[in-house]
């Protein structure tokens, strides 16, 4: 089954609202016809800039989904700090990104705090991509594929096939994110090929064919069209690459 390959940027936390408008303008000055049809694009910037990021690509009409970068479970309430699916929904956030490795690192975030958020976020009608991956200890005991499969069940666990079809995972090896070292073709081939095995063991090998699977460390315009020819890898959730508005619509363009 041909799967529309997806390309998203993290923006993570950089770019004021000032900053965030320049950017969504020239990446919509750069926009392509066949998005529209051929690619999905996001840009996932900080929640304060959602909105105007929204309304940039809306008045252009250029298709360009925005999306969060985190989500909490619980729709309001005394949570200090955080950000609900509806308010997400009601920017028109198409996206979420949840469980990061830089969440998962330095704010704590568990296996089954993604869980919660995924299943928000697909009861409230936003797309999460489910972010996994290893560290560089895990590749080197050479567990990466049980790690990264453990991860993969207890993200999706409790989620019915037809809503576990909306979800995106993005496989990103935490030695890749920001290093400048790139998992090799092969490396992320063989770890995206078990992340859809182990979707067809939960949800059917119909599904499992269905949902994307991404790459994302480092991938940049010089890498990106060998991680892309892989057979299991449908696109790519890039960082640092995604801050330049002529390296994301490369990027981009890389999947037509
Ligand atoms: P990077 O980040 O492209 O800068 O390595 C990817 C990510 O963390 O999503």
């Amino acid at each position: 089954m041909a799967r529309k390959p997806m390309m998203a940027g993290n923006w993570k936390m950089n770019n004021t609202i000032g900053e965030a408008v320049v950017l969504a303008q020239n990446i919509s000055n750069n926009y392509d016809d066949r998005w529209e049809d051929q690619v999905d694009v996001a840009v996932c910037p900080p929640y304060v800039d959602l909105k105007p990021v929204k309304t940039v690509f809306e008045f252009d009409r250029v298709p360009c989904a925005v999306g969060a970068q985190n989500v909490f479970w619980e729709p309001s309430g005394a949570y200090t700090g955080e950000i609900s699916v509806p308010m997400l929904a009601e920017i028109g956030c198409a996206w979420c990104i949840v469980g990061h490795s830089e969440r998962r690192i330095y704010f704590g975030e568990t296996n089954e705090d993604v869980n919660k958020k995924a299943r928000a976020l697909l009861d409230g009608g936003i797309n999460p991509i489910v972010c996994v991956g290893e560290s560089l200890a895990v590749r080197d005991e050479g567990t990466t594929i049980e790690f990264v499969c453990a991860q993969v069940r207890a993200a999706f666990a409790g989620i019915a096939p037809e809503q576990a079809r909306r979800a995106v995972v993005a496989y990103e090896p935490i030695w890749a994110i920001g290093t400048g070292r790139t998992a090799t073709p092969e490396q992320a081939q063989e770890v995206c090929s078990a992340i859809r095995g182990q979707l067809g063991e939960m949800f059917g090998a119909e599904a499992a064919e269905a949902m994307r699977v991404l790459y994302g460390g480092s991938m940049n315009v010089g890498n990106a069209a060998l991680l892309l020819a892989e057979p299991d890898i449908d696109g790519g959730l890039i960082g640092g690459a995604s801050l330049q508005a002529d390296s994301f619509v490369a990027l981009v363009q890389a999947c037509l």
